[in-house]
């Protein structure tokens, strides 16, 4: 059985992108395999030093989480900061992560020029902490978006720094994953390439029909196709990218065609699209408004991963201050 593992900022409600390029992958993966899957509220200091409420943010995840269909039985869901262990591992990652890589990180660059304010070490070791989620329950598979591609490859080099420093073959190499399918990236409705709570371009979750409607109609679109099969703009090729997520090959197809006839009405198509969100996100809305009232579960579910997690993040850690020679015995 392969052990699968993957997490999510605590910064703010989740949205399409965070749902079609990890959550869903987590659910279909929950049957088969040993899952865990955390709330990471250590990593969103990074960019929200001074959180308003970071308990409820992390309430909020989990509750997200649950109604998008992940099975606290079959998974062990977790708060990051209920398992402290991983900072000493993260601390042990960073002695052998070397600037210039985590300064050529592409997210350590976006996030410079995003709050060139607040470029702290957090920022920049972002990918040791990430890596030590990672190798802490030595995951073999770990479902992520197109964006945190590079984060695994990093995850795999310092797996593999360790292993050489210290001669052993104790860490494995984690790949990102996409059930049976390349990595996904949600485009934005503004015409930008990435759906994400800071681009602040995001349909969430949670958001209620007539703020799904609203945000699809005032989507970016072009003036029209003027010749046949001519090539899409990127903002209708965003638009075109979402509707395959949710809606029916047929009406894909449909809209497909009469743009390549330059029959196509945005409109139309915007509306389409925007009961097909609404058909994919309502049930999970509905069953956020419930777990929400459901306090005492929410807490049974975090006290049950934090003591799984935790167990298994010992482990590996004894393992480790073994290995490089921090024994048990004082010499
Ligand atoms: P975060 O919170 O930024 O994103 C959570 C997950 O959602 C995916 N995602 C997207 N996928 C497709 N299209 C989009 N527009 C889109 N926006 C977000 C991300 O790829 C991610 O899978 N660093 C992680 C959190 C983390 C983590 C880990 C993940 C911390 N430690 C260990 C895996 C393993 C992140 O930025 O999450």
């Amino acid at each position: 059985m392969e052990t699968v593992l993957s997490g999510i900022r605590s910064t703010g409600n989740l949205h399409l992108g965070n749902y079609f390029g990890a959550v869903r992958n987590f659910i279909k993966m929950q049957d088969e395999n040993n899952c865990y899957f955390f709330i990471a509220d250590y990593h969103s200091l990074t960019t929200h030093p001074t959180p308003d409420n970071l308990k409820n943010s992390s309430k909020q995840i989990l509750i997200e989480y649950l109604a998008a269909g992940l099975d606290p039985e079959k998974s062990t869901l977790y708060i990051q900061s209920d398992v402290p262990e991983v900072l000493e591992l993260y601390l042990f990652l960073n002695m052998n992560a070397y600037l210039g890589e985590l300064e050529r990180c592409n997210s350590f660059k976006d996030k410079v020029r995003q709050q060139p304010n607040n470029v702290n070490a957090g920022l920049l070791t972002y990918p040791t902490l990430m890596a030590a989620d990672i190798l802490i329950h030595r995951a073999d598979k770990v479902p992520v978006g197109k964006d945190q591609e590079q984060h695994l490859e990093m995850t795999r080099t310092f797996a593999n720094r360790f292993n050489n420093l210290y001669k052993v073959n104790y860490f494995k190499e984690p790949e990102a994953y996409n059930f049976g399918e390349n990595l996904v990236k949600i485009p934005g409705l503004d015409g930008s390439l990435k759906m994400g709570k800071s681009e602040g371009n995001a349909l969430y979750l949670m958001d209620p029909p007539e703020v799904i409607r609203k945000k699809v109609m005032r989507a970016k679109t072009d003036q029209g196709p003027t010749e046949e099969n001519q090539t899409k703009s990127q903002e209708i090729e965003n638009l075109f990218t979402i509707m395959r997520h949710v809606s029916t090959p047929e009406t894909c197809e449909y809209f497909n065609d009469a743009y390549n006839h330059c029959q196509i009405r945005y409109g139309d198509m915007k509306k389409q699209l925007a009961e097909d969100i609404i058909r994919c996100c309502e049930p999970i809305r509905e069953r956020i408004l419930d777990l929400s009232q459901q306090e005492k579960y929410l807490e049974e579910v975090m006290d049950a991963g934090a003591a799984k997690a935790r167990a298994n993040a010992r482990k590996t850690l004894r393992e480790v201050r073994e290995i490089i020679g921090f024994s048990n015995k004082r010499f």
